[in-house]
């Protein structure tokens, strides 16, 4: 039989799981959760306490898998539920973190893409239900690696900036799809400059920077011949690292849309406080001096009251 990974942080207690759940030891998986049982909260958090984070299903279980992941990113996006916002903001998480891994190991599948903007319209639904999740989703995506943490991050505050001025729905979709996705290119690029995400640009050696501002033409490249992907996502994807004084890259434009400037700035905001660690009220004290000009000074304004 073969095996698929599924992180436990989706496993929710006191639901019936729709699949078999295996655990694996050192030779052998070994049956732990028969499909139509239950997992209560002791052993749950009994397994979180072992620090285990990954259970697995059988791959013929993938289907009836994501049939229940489904049903909570539902649960996570009705404002009628009752549901805590720090589990609304953890599903999210885990759906997007979901959806971003698989397209990075598979950015040919038109699968992962589609599970990508489902992981969006689910971002945008639990922040329509209850906006406080936008700051418990920037405490939970630590656990996943910074490009995945930081497209999760920029997602959930584009998808809050966006409906706080006023931006339609469709549009919003397509700019949290594309912050999801904004850096799947830096994969393709030498490990040692990958590492230099987390690291201040002014560190960058001019050979390593040249190559580290190609990362929005890497991950339009690998979407660009796809019929599925929206030509909007791969146009704000090319300009998530432009600034309206043309002192971004890679193409020093200064002519940003309202949609691009959005995710440009919440792009830039998102590096400081998620790949560089530095703290967000700080971040924005010295981006409404820095970044005047690169910015619309309304937007940083509305900007600050979001990640308050
Ligand atoms: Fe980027």
């Amino acid at each position: 039989m073969d095996f698929l990974p599924v992180r436990l942080s989706t496993l929710r207690a006191n639901m019936d799981f729709s699949f078999d759940l295996y655990i694996k030891m050192p030779h052998k998986f070994l049956l732990y959760i028969r499909e139509g049982d239950s997992l209560d909260g002791d052993r749950l958090a009994n397994l979180k306490s072992k620090k285990v984070r990954k259970l697995f299903i059988p791959s013929n279980h993938e289907i009836k898998y994501q049939g229940f992941m489904d049903q909570i990113l539902a649960a996570a996006m009705d404002s009628s539920s009752n549901m805590e916002t720090v589990d609304r903001a953890s599903i999210v998480v885990d759906t997007a973190a979901n959806s971003v891994a698989d397209f990075q190991k598979n950015p040919n599948s038109e699968k992962a893409y589609h599970s990508t903007t489902k992981a969006a319209k689910g971002i945008i639904g639990a922040l329509g239900a209850d906006p406080a999740v936008l700051k418990h989703v920037f405490e939970m995506a630590k656990e996943e690696s910074i490009i995945v943490q930081s497209a999760i991050n920029t997602a959930t505050l584009v998808g809050r900036l966006a409906k706080q001025v006023g931006v339609d729905a469709a549009k919003i979709e397509t700019m949290v799809t594309a912050a999801l996705l904004r850096d799947v290119g830096i994969l393709k690029l030498d490990e040692k400059i990958q590492n230099m995400i987390s690291k201040p640009y002014d560190s960058f050696a001019p050979d390593a920077w040249n190559e580290y501002k190609n990362h929005p033409q890497l991950s339009v490249e690998l979407m660009q011949d796809k019929p599925y992907v929206s030509p909007d996502v791969i146009s704000l994807i090319l300009t998530h690292e432009e600034k309206k004084s043309g002192k971004g890259f890679p193409n020093k434009i200064s002519k940003l849309s309202l949609e691009q400037e959005i995710v440009a700035l919440c792009s830039a905001y998102d590096r400081e406080v998620t790949a560089l660690g530095k703290n967000s009220a700080e971040v924005i004290k010295t981006m409404m001096i820095d970044d005047l000009g690169n910015y619309d000074l309304k937007l940083l304004q509305e900007l600050k009251k979001v990640v308050k």
